[in-house]
């Protein structure tokens, strides 16, 4: 029986929460802002995809699991886009933003991509988000964050860590090539870091802060030398190389059980 359990969760995000979100820093709250826009449409792709390989999987197990990854992936997708109306009261706009995600995300990987392809690159994805995920709840990454915002964000960790291994599982499934799997994975971490900055980029320069010291001086501080966030998220992402990888070798349940009870 799949342990993914589908929450139907209900999150409200007051006007009255601060524009800088994250401890008052204007780096950190758009770095989760500029993840909080690419998340739903993100989500979507990922879900159809697998949605439409269901019937293809003869693994009784691992149709159950894949079906309970689309009722959490669908979920993240509402809860996100929900924090979005608080966005645009402190006057961002990201239509022509979306706009464009929303081309290279359905017009090109969704109809043009194939599905060993679209599937290498969800599990990709998965991984990514299952690093963050754990780095999230191990370092309590959002202990200065507004409480709204840290629960969405810690909701959502433990359950990337519940589902790590299905998308890996659907790929499998479909194919066990090593150099698919390789490509999928440099194709995730290339759209997921050129949206993350470009959404980044765009939220500082609406809130005229590109050019603002600190914040760089926050970006260093929390890539690099303080937080180290992307030095740990290169190291770890590197064990999807390995040729026997599997998701479940990691040992991180235990930080979404405590999350989720
Ligand atoms: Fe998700
Ligand atoms: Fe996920």
């Amino acid at each position: 029986m799949s342990q993914i359990t589908v929450r139907q969760m209900n999150f409200d995000f007051p006007e009255q929460i601060e524009k800088y979100w994250y401890g008052n820093s204007p780096f950190k709250t758009h770095f989760f802002n500029s993840i909080t826009l690419l998340f739903p449409d993100g989500e979507q792709f990922m879900l159809r995809t697998v949605k439409r390989q269901l019937k293809h999987i003869d693994n009784p197990q691992l149709k159950q699991e894949a079906s309970a990854f689309v009722g959490q992936e669908a979920q993240h997708a509402v809860q996100h886009e929900k924090f979005w109306q608080n966005l645009r009261q402190h006057g961002y706009e990201f239509d022509s933003y979306l706009r464009f995600l929303r081309f290279v995300l359905f017009n090109l990987c969704e109809t043009r991509l194939s599905i060993k392809f679209k599937l290498a690159m969800i599990a990709g994805v998965e991984h990514f988000t299952n690093v963050i995920a754990e780095l999230t709840l191990k370092e309590e990454l959002f202990a200065e964050a507004d409480p709204k915002l840290k629960e969405l964000f810690e909701w959502h960790s433990a359950e990337e860590i519940e589902h790590k291994t299905v998308a890996y599982d659907v790929l499998q499934n479909v194919t066990k090539s090593y150099p698919i799997r390789l490509l999928g994975i440099l194709m995730a971490y290339t759209f997921v870091l050129g949206f993350v900055n470009l959404g980044l980029i765009m939220m500082l320069y609406q809130d005229k802060k590109l050019l603002n010291i600190r914040v760089w001086q926050e970006m260093i501080q929390f890539f690099f030398t303080k937080e180290k966030f992307v030095l740990k998220v290169f190291l770890h992402s590197l064990e999807y190389l390995r040729t026997n990888f599997h998701p479940s070798q990691r040992d991180n349940l235990f930080l979404a059980k405590k999350v989720t009870g």
